[in-house]
């Protein structure tokens, strides 16, 4: 054997990572590159990569974030357009994962059923589903790349009447490829991201679309193309790099603004939206949350579409509550009536973590959401298993990459040290207060939030912060505080396999 063995006849890795999304696909490459004697598979539940951005194909789907910061730093996104289509993120994710070889690590329709670890043999078991037949596997560590919602149950909404509905009714993570919606009325209801991306685009075909939301979400429009002047002078790979940083800069920034003075964020953000609204469409209520800028998710919409399908005449917005639904349309607690051909409800996603697998250390079940995470990156009690949890408050992929260096350099260190499981322990009789999260309180956030692992107000079960101070934590933070270790003579793969 010349210690490239197929993936496919190997049951045994060093390293398995579980989803071939933006932070599966990220952690190959840090594996690959800083431990490159290491064996190592990922397993993806679809036929294809891509994550989010392959399952999910509303009209428009697209990025909230700018491309600079959410593509890898290790392959910059090399176009101009700060805000991407669905389609284009999972091909320059796949072009990725090709260009580095990651694609030779890939096992397709492998859906990860269970993992259990084993104190004896320090390794884990996997089992796991390949159309139908049962395949097992083990490692020595296990990255879950699976996101932070089900991928087969949507967020159950409880909206009244919405089984008399006679028309169709469609829920934007399982848009039906032949949806036709031209000359009909739509109802979206939400006020997010997705919301906000179909409304225009839906417009262009329907007869008319209206977003009913409960509350306003903040809006801010962005030029979607990023001609600069330095990208005529630099090399493109210099260029791209200090674009990255500047957008990582930028958005810190315009985030600690609105911390500091919320007041001129929400008077800015009002002056640029009024700006923008046709005249039969006022200001209040319909664009003014009640909450400060990016205390939630603030939504970013390209070129001002949003805005200028309001003034098509064929695009609305409702701020009202459902009273019920109506074999026809929507009967709101104002008394006014929404007529629809078809509802779309964007509410949110169902959350979960690790991909729905169960997780067992010696035959004993981990119940997740009763775990701390510690530093962002592991869990309380689950030995040699790191949960990629990026951020919703900057590009997912900067928490997944600062979760990913984490990893691979407390690999690196333990090996040296030769330890041979890592688990993340609460100290008895530790005086900690529960924080959440995700500080972001969206509706299905605080809702679902009780699927999701725990955070506490002090010591390494603090929830992450920013990238810039866990990019920093990564290269230099302390590595073992709260960290069990257990020694043990090394089980590395690589020797075996030579
Ligand atoms: C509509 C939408 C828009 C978004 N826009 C943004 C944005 O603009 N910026 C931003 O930062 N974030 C955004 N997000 C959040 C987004 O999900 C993350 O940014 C990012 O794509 C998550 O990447 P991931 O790899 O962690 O998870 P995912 O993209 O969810 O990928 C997880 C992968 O794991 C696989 N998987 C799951 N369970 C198993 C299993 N048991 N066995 C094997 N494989 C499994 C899945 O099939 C999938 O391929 C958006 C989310 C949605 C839904
Ligand atoms: C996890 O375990 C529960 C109960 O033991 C079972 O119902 C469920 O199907 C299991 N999940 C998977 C993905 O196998
Ligand atoms: C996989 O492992 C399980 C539990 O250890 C065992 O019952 C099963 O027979 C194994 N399946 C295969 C295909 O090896
Ligand atoms: C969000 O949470 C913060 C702190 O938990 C709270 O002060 C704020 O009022 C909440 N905002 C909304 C809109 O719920
Ligand atoms: C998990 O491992 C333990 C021993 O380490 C064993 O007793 C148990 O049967 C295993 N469970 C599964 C589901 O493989
Ligand atoms: C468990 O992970 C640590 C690093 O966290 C690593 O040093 C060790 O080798 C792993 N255990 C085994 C059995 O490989
Ligand atoms: C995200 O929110 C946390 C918690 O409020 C905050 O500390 C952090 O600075 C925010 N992240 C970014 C990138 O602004």
């Amino acid at each position: 054997m010349n210690g490239h063995p197929s993936i496919e006849s190997e049951h045994r890795f060093d390293v398995i990572i579980i989803g071939g999304g933006i932070s599966g696909i990220n952690a190959a490459y840090r594996i690959q590159s800083e431990l490159p004697g290491y064996t190592y598979a990922l397993l993806e539940a679809r036929d294809s990569i891509g994550g989010t951005w392959d399952l999910f194909r509303y009209p428009g789907i697209r990025s909230d974030s700018d491309l600079f910061t959410f593509g890898f730093s290790w392959h910059p996104w090399n176009q101009d357009n700060p805000i991407a289509e669905g389609g284009s993120i999972a091909k320059y994710m796949k072009e990725t994962a090709k260009e580095h070889g990651i694609d030779k690590h890939i096992l397709h329709r492998h859906r990860l059923l269970s993992a259990n670890w084993s104190t004896a043999d320090s390794t884990w078991s996997l089992n796991v589903d390949n159309d139908g037949v049962e395949k097992n596997y083990t490692a020595r560590f296990i990255i879950f790349g699976t996101g932070y919602y089900d991928y087969h149950t949507p967020l159950q909404t409880t909206i009244p009447g919405l089984d008399d509905f006679q028309g169709e009714i469609i829920h934007p993570q399982f848009w039906p490829e032949d949806l036709d919606y031209e000359n009909k009325k739509v109802v979206i209801i939400g006020s997010g991201a997705t919301a906000i991306t179909l409304l225009p685009k839906m417009a262009e075909k329907a007869s008319r679309v209206t977003m009913l939301q409960r509350s306003p979400t903040y809006i801010l429009s962005l030029p979607n193309r990023n001609t600069n002047l330095l990208g005529l002078f630099l090399p493109t790979t210099w260029f791209r790099k200090i674009q990255r940083i500047s957008w990582i800069w930028t958005s810190r920034l315009f985030f600690l603004f609105c911390q500091k003075f919320p007041w001129l964020a929400r008077l800015i953000l009002r002056l640029s939206v009024s700006r923008q609204l046709p005249k039969h469409i006022p200001h209040d209520p319909h664009f003014r949350p009640r909450y400060n800028p990016w205390d939630q998710r603030l939504c970013v919409c390209p070129d001002g579409d949003f805005f200028k399908s309001l003034h098509t005449g064929r695009a609305d917005v409702k701020t009202d509550t459902i009273d019920h639904v109506t074999p026809d349309g929507i009967q709101l607690n104002s008394g006014d009536k929404l007529d629809a051909d078809i509802i779309v409800t964007a509410t949110g996603l169902k959350l979960q973590i690790a991909g729905g697998a169960n997780i067992s250390v010696d035959g004993k079940k981990m119940s997740i959401p009763e775990k701390y995470l510690w530093n962002g990156v592991m869990l309380q009690d689950i030995p040699n298993a790191s949960f990629v949890i990026g951020y919703t408050n900057a590009s997912w992929t900067l928490g997944a990459d600062a979760t990913a260096l984490f990893i691979t350099r407390l690999l690196k260190n333990l090996e040296s040290r030769k330890m041979i499981a890592a688990t993340p322990k609460m100290p008895e009789g530790s005086q900690i207060k529960q924080r959440r999260l995700l500080n972001l309180n969206s509706t299905y956030v605080s809702v679902a939030e009780k699927n999701l692992p725990k955070a506490a107000d002090r010591g390494p079960w603090q929830p992450r912060d920013n990238y810039i101070s866990d990019y920093l934590f990564s290269q230099y933070g302390k590595l073992d505080d709260c960290l069990e270790l257990t020694k043990g003579p090394s089980l590395r793969l690589r020797a075996k396999l030579q």
